[in-house]
């Protein structure tokens, strides 16, 4: 295994002045992946009323113009699986970027519905590249120590994201400028696309792809140690021995195969926690909670807000207090979040007091997803995954991500109208208690430990739950 020491031995890097700034730098860099990501996310909600208004778009079309997006999303995970293996890391976050850039543009010149749509899945085979690239990477140049907090960074950049595309959309409304809401995403891109450049490869692609001395360099470059970086490039070279990769260890490997279905119920659980349809219909929530047109759009800044600031707790806690306990907690509040809001709806929109306690639970929804499942689904499913499947296994995550927020988007307005406005609430409120119970049996606790160590144990065939517990017996069989 060999990966117990890593978390001490980098520890001597991180002190090291230069070392931490350059390695956070490189982070930082990979994360405003993140950024993008949240401002796509973000501003198509302010748009669709100016699109649907200037092309006359039927309610079909309109729900295309939203959904590619993340059908192409879905399809650049797949791209980005192969390409990252293929040609590394570090390019295909260059290639990702420039799409940011080519659909960003694309979009705001788009003459047609057809040509719009066209150009959200350009967007979207970007953000699918970049949200399944960016991760992988940051998980391979980080340490065990900050690791988490790393990955959160990245969930943090996405929250930044979403809240200055809300209110980027709240000012360019003033002048009904919905190209300019989407062509702005151009201008991050360049900076991402520049900063991408200049990022040094993974250490880890350069030791699959048998470039030994560009591995050590550019962990001399990162960690600053001669002594520490021998050292990971002897773990790295030990996992890499007897390798099978993706597909075959998936169908040969049963220790791997529970990594990869992990990874799944992980991105199902933070999807279907709800979240998103805050983030597409913050506006009609709070319609339906009785608050005036404008009033909406502050409600909608304020989940944007919230959600960013709560993210800040999550990366000051999440390599202390561990993930277990704070994504526990996290669904909790979102599970008494979803109930309380239903009860709300149902009550009526009549009271101001009511009003007010609307906002109130369901900024507390969006606080417990931003301290929780936000940041830590991205970071376990970054952790959890062997190196010899990790390509693999975070495709199949990630896309899974895409593929459940595009049935959380697409179902919300069914939802309501079938099921009726408090049950499509208190059906949220049900599956996050749900999830709670899951994680409880399902979810292992990754704080602190080395990638090596995480993989021996899972591949070692120890029961989920228990990988990185002292004191539990080891080889319990699957769990
Ligand atoms: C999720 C997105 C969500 C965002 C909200 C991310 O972790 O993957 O679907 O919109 O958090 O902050």
């Amino acid at each position: 295994m060999g990966g117990y020491g890593h978390a001490a031995t980098m520890e001597a890097g991180w002190m090291g002045k230069p070392v931490t700034g350059r390695a956070r730098l490189v982070a930082g860099l990979a994360a405003v992946a993140g950024l993008m990501f949240g401002l796509d996310i973000g501003v198509i909600s302010g748009a669709l009323s100016l699109i649907a208004q200037e092309f006359e778009a039927t309610q079909i079309q309109q729900e295309w113009i939203v959904a590619s997006m993340m059908l192409g999303a879905a399809a650049g995970v797949l791209v980005a699986a192969r390409l990252s293996f293929v040609w590394g890391r570090k390019r295909t976050l260059v290639i990702g970027a420039a799409l940011f850039v080519a659909g960003a543009v694309f979009c705001a010149l788009s003459g047609s519905v057809g040509t719009l749509i066209a150009a959200r899945i350009v967007m979207g085979l970007a953000i699918g590249i970049s949200t399944f690239t960016a991760p992988l990477y940051i998980s391979e140049i980080a340490d065990a120590r900050h690791r988490g907090a790393m990955v959160s960074i990245y969930q943090l950049m996405i929250t930044i994201g979403i809240l200055l595309a809300f209110v980027s959309d709240a000012l360019f409304s003033y002048f009904d400028a919905w190209r300019w809401m989407l062509g702005i995403v151009a201008f991050p891109g360049v900076v991402y696309l520049m900063g991408a450049a200049f990022l040094p490869a993974s250490p880890r692609w350069l030791m699959m792809m048998g470039r030994r001395d560009a591995a050590r360099r550019a962990l001399l470059e990162l960690r600053g140690q001669a002594g520490g970086v021998a050292r990971e490039l002897a773990e790295i070279d030990a996992q890499l021995r007897g390798q099978t990769r993706g597909w075959a260890l998936f169908r040969g490997n049963p220790n791997f195969r529970r990594s990869v279905l992990l990874g799944i119920m992980l991105q199902c659980i933070q999807q279907f926690t709800g979240m998103n349809v805050v983030i597409y219909y913050a506006p009609r929530i709070f319609g339906l909670a009785g608050f005036a047109e404008h009033a909406r759009l502050w409600g909608t800044a304020s989940v944007g807000v919230v959600n960013m600031l709560a993210t800040f707790l999550a990366i000051g806690l999440v390599d202390r207090w561990g993930r277990r306990p704070m994504l526990v907690c996290g669904l909790l509040v979102m599970s008494a979040g979803m109930a309380l809001l239903g009860v709300m709806i149902r009550m009526g929109p009549d009271a101001g007091v009511q009003q007010a306690m609307a906002v109130g639970v369901l900024l507390c929804f969006v606080a417990g997803f931003a301290f929780s499942a936000g940041p830590l689904v991205w970071v376990l499913c970054s952790e959890i995954q062997p190196l010899q499947g990790r390509d693999f296994g975070l495709a199949c995550s990630t896309t899974t991500n895409w593929i459940a927020n595009m049935i959380v988007g697409a179902t919300f307005l069914t939802l309501l109208d079938r099921l009726g406005q408090g049950q499509t609430f208190w059906l949220y409120a049900g599956l996050n208690a749900l999830f709670v119970v899951l994680v409880l049996l399902f979810v292992p606790e990754t704080k602190g430990l080395s990638l090596e160590r995480i993989e021996h144990e899972l591949m070692a065939g120890r029961r989920l739950r228990d990988i990185g517990r002292e004191g539990v017996p080891g080889g319990v069989g699957p769990a």
